[in-house]
């Protein structure tokens, strides 16, 4: 099986999705998997061994491939951006589809689709403009772009002095900015990964545990515990179990998703999907399917198999 593995990309995710893509790479390399690693440079050039190529070019190599696994993380990539070009290459890929990528990428789209559910979310206004602070919650809120992922411009602000900045800090990497309540809970994910047929497999949840937020220093500094299996009362876990894969199956999600909650003393609230996860083996989706027994590399081969039938 010839598969094309694509990491790096031009969002701020760049570096994390390199580190995915190497790992999920080296697990599949050998046995029946030929691996054509494939990586998008900052400037958004298609590169192989090193070597820049055309997007034309590119899409040939894609598509004399049998599957492609997509291991770009945030915009250009993860929005759907590469769903969209193996679609156009006519080749098979791992994960979600052009519309889920799209969707899940908002987080106003997803809190929009996951209210309509009934399920929690954190009030939060949409500022489209960077000079509209003056429309934005008052403290303590947290300020996001809407269309980045791990917590690249995300901003905790406790005071009314500091909001302004953190809304510029936020516009600096998309047009829209989301300002929402703080939400006090615990920060539990669940997996969420579809099988042919419409099986849905749910890991055991886990839990961010970590002193202050869980954000970009936190994440990759190392300073955060990932408790897997969380510990969580039987009620709760079915709840956040039946959030998930109802989110899931509203956006129309493929393969592995990886939805964020925070549990509050309310029921758990909705943070973000994750349709292209973080994917090194100390990454969050497969700590969670290691603690049920299937190893990094068969969740890998899991994935590829799926998008062959
Ligand atoms: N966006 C990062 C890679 C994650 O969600 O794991
Ligand atoms: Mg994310």
């Amino acid at each position: 099986v010839r598969v094309a593995v694509v990491g790096g990309g031009t969002s701020s995710e760049h570096d994390v999705s390199l580190a995915s893509a190497a790992a999920a790479a080296g697990a599949l390399r050998g046995g029946r998997f030929d691996v054509v690693p494939l990586t998008i440079a900052r400037d958004g050039r298609w590169c192989a061994d090193g070597w820049p190529m055309g997007l034309g070019a590119a899409l040939e190599l894609l598509g004399g491939c049998d599957v492609v696994l997509p291991m770009v993380h945030g915009r250009g990539g993860e929005d759907g951006t590469l769903a969209a070009l193996c679609e156009s290459a006519g080749v098979r890929y791992v994960g979600s589809g052009i519309g889920a990528g799209a969707l899940a990428m908002d987080k106003w789209a997803t809190k929009l689709v996951a209210a309509s559910l009934g399920l929690g979310v954190a009030a939060g206004v949409l500022l489209t403009d960077p000079d509209a602070g003056g429309q934005a919650l008052a403290p303590p809120v947290v300020v996001k772009p809407v269309s980045a992922g791990s917590s690249h411009g995300v901003t905790l602000v406790r005071r009314g002095a500091d909001l302004g900045a953190a809304i510029r800090a936020a516009f600096e990497l998309d047009d829209r900015v989301l300002v929402e309540e703080l939400v006090v809970g615990r920060e539990i994910d669940v997996a969420v990964l579809g099988r042919p047929g419409g099986v849905r497999v749910v890991a055991p949840a886990l839990e961010i545990v970590c002193d202050g937020v869980f954000d970009a220093r936190a994440k990759y500094g190392g300073q955060a515990d990932f408790r897997v299996p969380a510990a969580l009362d039987a009620a709760a876990l079915q709840c956040l179990e039946d959030a998930a894969v109802r989110v899931y199956d509203t956006l129309g999600c493929r393969g592995v998703a990886r939805v964020d909650f925070f549990l509050t003393a309310d029921g758990p609230v909705l943070n973000e999907v994750n349709t292209t996860p973080g994917f090194t083996p100390a990454s969050q989706v497969p700590r969670m399917f290691a603690a049920a027994g299937i190893g990094y590399r068969d969740l890998l081969e899991m994935l590829v198999d799926d998008a062959l039938e």
